[in-house]
């Protein structure tokens, strides 16, 4: 009799199909459209532990969410039932005890805590964050089993690949040892540039040498356009699942394996959320405007960039009458909670 140790409800990693971490796009309404159209595993955009550390969790009765406030009142990240048991949080962090700290508070309200070890950007690096992470494996190793041992949600990690196939798959194996559930692998060495080609073999040569659920990441750009190419992704590296960054911010609908959806629907699904929970509204324009690509500078482009609040974006799209039904119902639950708290 084999008696499972995972405990129910857990989330896995194998066989998955993932929307990427993303700074600015993976907020709340696209992680919840992601979703909608079949994605299994969403990561939030990546959140810097030094201001983690320093919210406070507050439970939105208006919103129906969970917010994770910043001392400027600013909402670091907003999650909410629906996705409980698909998203991963993503921290930016290159300290152990800080990282669990991060970790603890939002552990009870997602799905899995992942490190990012593969941001190229100066912001992350001069921190010793992301990218900068790789060529510090005890540093890796030390977090990861911070992390492993003090959460009870899974634990993960997405790298980049390092200069030789050797020194990439001994980096795994050496990050499999601490106990995460998955290892996400970018295909792209720390210098290139997301236009040059994913290099395939790297992920296929790590998902070889590892029982670690392997996540493959880096072919939006040639080789997954479609639906049906993620499940040749797949193929083309060995690994267990997949998880798409461009192809989805382009067009979220990727996931649907009914096929896809022209992206002005999915742009009006994506406003509805950013609408329904209250996105901020420059983050709802620079998704928008991502989704626009070519189009950013056609009428609707223009009307998108000129908009200052989520009421002008839904003008734009002939939203007016969603965006005040929406207003008025959370109105009526902000006065329902307001009469049911006075004695
Ligand atoms: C990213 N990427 C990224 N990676 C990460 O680990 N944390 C992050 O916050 C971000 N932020 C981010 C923002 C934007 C706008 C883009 C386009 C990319 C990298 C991303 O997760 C992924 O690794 C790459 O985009 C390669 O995968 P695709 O796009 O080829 O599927």
């Amino acid at each position: 009799v084999v008696i499972s140790t995972m405990a129910p409800g857990r989330l896995s990693f194998s066989n998955i199909t993932a929307l990427a971490p993303m700074v600015r796009v993976g907020t709340l309404p696209m992680r919840l459209l992601a979703l909608d159209y079949g994605a299994e595993v969403v990561y939030c955009e990546e959140l810097i532990d030094i201001k983690m550390v320093q919210c406070q969790r507050v439970v939105n009765d208006v919103l129906q969410t969970v917010d994770f406030v910043a001392p400027d009142d600013r909402v670091m990240f907003r999650t909410c039932d629906r996705e409980k048991d698909s998203v991963v949080f993503q921290m930016g962090t290159a300290d152990p005890d800080r990282a669990l700290a991060v970790a603890q508070l939002v552990e009870k309200d997602v799905a899995a805590i992942d490190v990012n070890m593969g941001c190229p950007k100066e912001y992350s690096t001069k921190g010793g964050m992301g990218a900068a992470l790789l060529s510090e494996p005890d540093k890796i190793e030390s977090i990861l089993r911070k992390l492993v041992t003090g959460v009870s949600v899974p634990v993960t990690c997405k790298i980049r690949i390092l200069p030789s196939l050797e020194e990439t798959v001994s980096l795994v194996q050496r990050i499999e040892k601490t106990g995460v559930a998955a290892v996400a692998v970018h295909g792209r060495f720390k210098e290139e540039r997301p236009r040059h080609p994913v290099h395939c073999d790297y992920i296929e040569a790590v998902a070889q040498a590892v029982s670690v659920p392997i996540i493959a990441n880096g072919g939006s750009l040639d080789l997954v356009k479609t639906n049906s190419d993620i499940e040749e992704f797949r193929k083309a590296t060995g690994a267990s699942s997949v998880m798409l960054g461009r192809a989805a911010m382009w067009n979220a609908s990727v996931f649907r394996n009914q096929g896809p959806l022209p992206v002005e629907r999915v742009m009006e699904e994506y406003l509805k959320y950013a609408i329904r929970y209250d996105n901020h509204a420059f983050n709802t324009k620079y998704c928008l405007c991502q989704m626009l690509r070519d189009k950013v500078e056609s009428p609707l482009g223009k009307q998108v960039q000129a908009a200052q609040t989520n009421a002008e974006i839904s003008n734009a799209y002939g939203l007016q009458q969603f965006y005040q039904q929406t207003q008025e119902q959370l109105q009526a639950r902000r006065d329902a909670l307001q009469s049911s708290s006075q004695p």
